[in-house]
Formats: C-alpha cells, structure tokens, sequence
C-alpha cells in the first residue's frame, strides 16, 4: 500500500514528486534503533528551526490538542531549545508503552514503514526542515516526526492501535483493502479529532505538526463526521488543501476496538 504523505500539501507547490525527499527508498540494510542512533552534528541554524517550530506550535495547542497528545509531549520532556536526541526519545516511549525509535534517513518504502510499526518500531527522520519551509515541508522531517508523532506512541491504547495498522497493512493483499488502510491511517494517525469531556480536539499529528492546519481543523469550515471504521474508508482525502472532512472518535479504546473489528472482517487481523 502507499503510506499517506506526512501531511496535507499545498497546491502551490510542485505536483510531480520531484522532490527528492518524497521518493520513497527500500531498505537494503537495517536501520539504527535505540541507542544505536548517533545524534547529528545540527547547525546552529537547524537549532534555531527547532527552537521556532517548537515555540510557535506549542503557543497553538491548549484548547486546541487532545489531552492525551499533551500528556504524552510533557512525558516525552522534549527539549524545547534543542533537537532531541531520537536515542532518548526512543528509551522514554520504550519505558511507557514498549515502542522504541529507528532512525531513518527519509521516506521509507511502504512495506518497511508498516514492518517496523508492526514490531512497535517507530521510523523517524532526524534531520529539520529549512527555515523556508516553516510551514509546509513535502516529506517527514524530525519536527513533524518528534514533536507530531511520538506524544501519542506515549498513549497505550493508541500505541497498541498504531502497532495494528501495521500489521494490517502487511496482511493486506487487496487494492482495494489496502486503499481502505491508508484512508484510516489519514483520517487517525494524520488527521484525527477525539472527543475530550472539555470539547473536540486534536491528536493527528498532520494537523498538531502543521500552524495552518491546527487552526482551521477546529473551526465550522471542517465538517466533523463520527468515527465509523467503514464510512472512514469510503472517505476520499484530497493532500493538496485543508482537510475539509474529519473523522472524531469517542476515546482510543473505541479507535482500538473499532479498528479490531474493521480488520477482522476484512481478513487482516
Ligand atoms: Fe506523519
């Protein structure tokens, strides 16, 4: 299957793939996992993208993220001023939830992404993105990696969740199951709301990861739909604009058990 584009991509930019960064690459050796993954020598610039992504996000997330995406960011203890060393981003998800982290150097091939979910491997890019790409960059990088996805992993029942899609994914042998996946994967993982007792909010981390995106998602010129695994899959998604419809679940226990039923009885489980 083809894994979702990290986040929803402008339609200004170029359309044709020819961006290096959005051609995916297979594995022909493992990648570094853990403590194997040696911290990059960043600029002082690369540092200052950090410092600013971070700064500028985190100022939009109360009242905004889900409570349970903000839990895992102040378990995570990211640091604010400094890229994370991914070697102890991965030892604290290991220590919550029995995730660990893979260094990747870019956009992986979709069957090794979805083995490495499957083996509760998160594959995380290391490097930032330029300061002219604050608010869009056309493939992961470590903001949208780090700081978009791993607070979640931090959540047991979402982490169990995201381990299920990956081994959905590599049962998978119909085109038009796979395309079912990848819908519900953009609809949770990249651009899912839940409800918390204070109101809707976000844990997708293609909303939480993108300025533009955090603060339209929740307003009415996004139309809000229950979480109901078939409909998600018969949703078409468009990755060049704001996402327009967006799917809510009640709690990650419902997201679990929704997504166990869905992939039983379309033989993936
Ligand atoms: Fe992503």
């Amino acid at each position: 299957m083809t894994p979702p584009p990290a986040q929803a991509q402008p339609e200004t930019r170029a359309q044709d793939g020819s961006d290096p960064r959005c051609v995916p690459f297979k594995l022909s050796a493992p990648i570094p996992v853990g403590d194997e993954i040696e911290y990059p020598d960043y600029s002082g610039e690369d540092q200052d993208v950090w410092r600013t992504l971070y700064a500028r996000q985190k100022g939009l997330l109360p009242g905004r993220a889900a409570a349970e995406f903000l839990t895992g960011l102040e378990a995570l203890e990211l640091d604010r001023e400094r890229i994370p060393a991914l070697a102890d981003v991965s030892r604290r998800l290991n220590g919550s939830t029995g995730w660990r982290i893979a260094r990747t150097p870019g956009l992986l091939d979709a069957r090794d992404f979805f083995a490495h979910l499957a083996r509760r491997i998160f594959p995380c890019t290391d490097y930032v993105r330029g300061r002219g790409e604050l608010d869009y960059t056309p493939a992961p990088d470590c903001f949208h990696d780090i700081f978009g996805h791993t607070p979640m992993i931090m959540h047991p029942r979402f982490a169990n969740f995201y381990q299920k899609i990956g081994l959905a994914a590599l049962n998978c042998r119909n085109p038009a199951v796979e395309e079912a996946l990848t819908r519900i994967y953009w609809f949770t993982v990249e651009f899912g709301l839940v409800r918390n007792p204070e109101g809707l909010r976000i844990y997708g981390n293609g909303i939480i990861s993108s300025y533009a995106e955090t603060q339209f998602s929740l307003t009415s010129k996004a139309r809000k739909h229950p979480f109901i695994a078939d409909e998600v899959a018969r949703q078409p998604y468009d990755i060049w604009h704001l996402q327009g419809d967006l799917f809510v679940v009640e709690s990650f226990e419902d997201l679990e058990s929704s997504f166990d039923d869905w992939a039983a009885r379309n033989a993936l489980a």
